[in-house]
């Protein structure tokens, strides 16, 4: 079984390569179940409508945030709506799912969508439980429904918090990833358990940029520490993902392997 989890697309050219690249690698890897990262795709803040179906049509099975959520007012009613779309778990002011399985070539995939606490607190402010036992919960909850697979997308910022749900959830799940950071980490592995892990797994987002903002602002907010608003860069996008290859009989990871397309 092989696994294709893709970074946090941003903005226009981010969809671009998204549109571009992902059915090639999903064709070319014989991947069988895709997830990605959606919460910038709309211009680097949130996700339409647009983006939502649009991302699906590229050859995605399900779609996770983080805290972009909270850019478009208009999404906040729909989120629930969305069949293959997962907002964090922990977030308990806005409607959607946490987690869900997905049901293809006879397996039920689970995926499950956290927000962290450290350091990203003071920009999804709403997230009142605790990741760590909202992880449990979905995890109970999935397994209950026949999940046979377990993914986790653990959107948050510190490094330390991401590797403990590592270890936390290791004899839980088949696969812990870290989004948000946008800058993709050198520490896939595969935990004692078989649990495939990796801390941050990037962006699908724009070259020379901070982050998928343009560097021009970028720089100048924090050499003058002027407020300019921030704009996403349309620079042509680089592709961060990673595929994680699993035992079909154990369903321990054999491989997790980064992409970083440039
Ligand atoms: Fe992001
Ligand atoms: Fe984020």
């Amino acid at each position: 079984m092989k696994i294709l989890a893709v970074g946090d697309i941003v903005g226009k050219s981010g969809m671009e390569k998204l549109k571009q690249r992902l059915k090639v690698i999903i064709s070319e890897q014989n991947i069988d179940f895709t997830i990605v990262n959606g919460e910038n795709a709309a211009s680097g803040k949130g996700l339409r409508q647009k983006e939502y179906q649009d991302i699906l049509s590229c050859g995605a099975d399900i779609i996770t945030m983080g805290n972009h959520i909270y850019y478009r007012k208009e999404m906040a009613s729909e989120y629930a709506k969305l069949d293959r779309l997962l907002i964090p778990a922990n977030i308990t002011n806005l409607n959607g799912n946490g987690s869900k399985i997905v049901e293809k070539n006879n397996t039920k995939f689970g995926v499950i969508n956290l927000i962290g606490k450290v350091g990203i607190n003071e920009i999804a402010p709403d997230a009142s439980i605790s990741p760590f036992k909202a992880a449990k919960e979905e995890i109970k909850k999935l397994k209950e429904n026949g999940a046979q697979y377990i993914f986790v997308d653990f959107h948050a910022e510190a490094t330390a918090e991401k590797i403990a749900m590592g270890y936390y959830l290791q004899d839980d799940v088949n696969l812990v990833f870290g989004t948000h950071t946008h800058v993709a980490t050198a520490d896939e592995q595969i935990l004692d358990s078989g649990m495939a892990y990796i801390t941050d797994i990037g962006m699908t987002g724009p070259k020379n940029s901070v982050l998928g903002l343009k560097k021009e602002i970028a720089l100048k907010r924090f050499i003058t520490g002027e407020r300019a608003r921030y704009e996403c860069s349309d620079n042509e996008a680089m592709f961060n993902a990673i595929v994680v290859e699993f035992d079909d009989t154990t369903k321990k990871a054999v491989n997790i392997t980064r992409i970083n397309e440039r």
